[in-house]
């Protein structure tokens, strides 16, 4: 035990160092994905949870696209920096609903954040024989729109 205290000595300061020198990821702000859909996420309270407004550049349904309202949580940021997060999106325009879960990464340059995330859609099936066709999946990765 005494003999390998040096060892994990060094393993510490080598997690802890790198754990420092890795920027905060922090979901507050303005985000468009590789659909060109835009989220903006308030204030993450202190326990992590969070809200927002969702307006996705393509849908499902014939229906006027709006804006629609998210509401979300995120684990705290951990000695890494790079929480992972889920959130809702409740559409107004549809019937449909969306959950999608993710983690904030910050790129080895430390400069760019990105949101690599999965989504499942659950649409509204009129019977139950139906139930089977009414979720998509998907992948969506989102960056942070620069203040205007
Ligand atoms: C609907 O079509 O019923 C509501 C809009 C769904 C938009 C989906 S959610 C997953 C994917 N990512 C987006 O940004 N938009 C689509």
């Amino acid at each position: 035990m005494v003999q390998a205290a040096p060892f994990l000595l060094v393993v510490f300061l080598a997690l802890g160092a790198h754990g420092l020198s890795v920027q905060k990821c922090n979901l507050t702000g303005h985000w468009k994905n590789d659909l060109g859909s835009n989220m903006t996420i308030f204030k993450v309270k202190e326990d992590g949870n969070f809200s927002g407004i969702y307006h996705t550049a393509v849908s499902d349904t014939t229906e006027r696209i709006q804006t629609s309202p998210l509401r979300g949580s995120q684990h705290l940021p951990n000695q890494l920096n790079q929480p992972t997060f889920g959130f809702t999106v409740h559409w107004t325009f549809s019937d449909s609903i969306t959950v999608f879960t993710g983690q904030c990464f910050v790129e080895e340059n430390h400069e760019k954040e990105v949101l690599k995330t999965m989504w499942l859609l659950r649409k509204h099936a009129d019977k139950r024989g139906n139930d089977w066709k009414a979720t998509l999946v998907g992948y969506n990765e989102f960056t942070r729109l620069e203040k205007q």
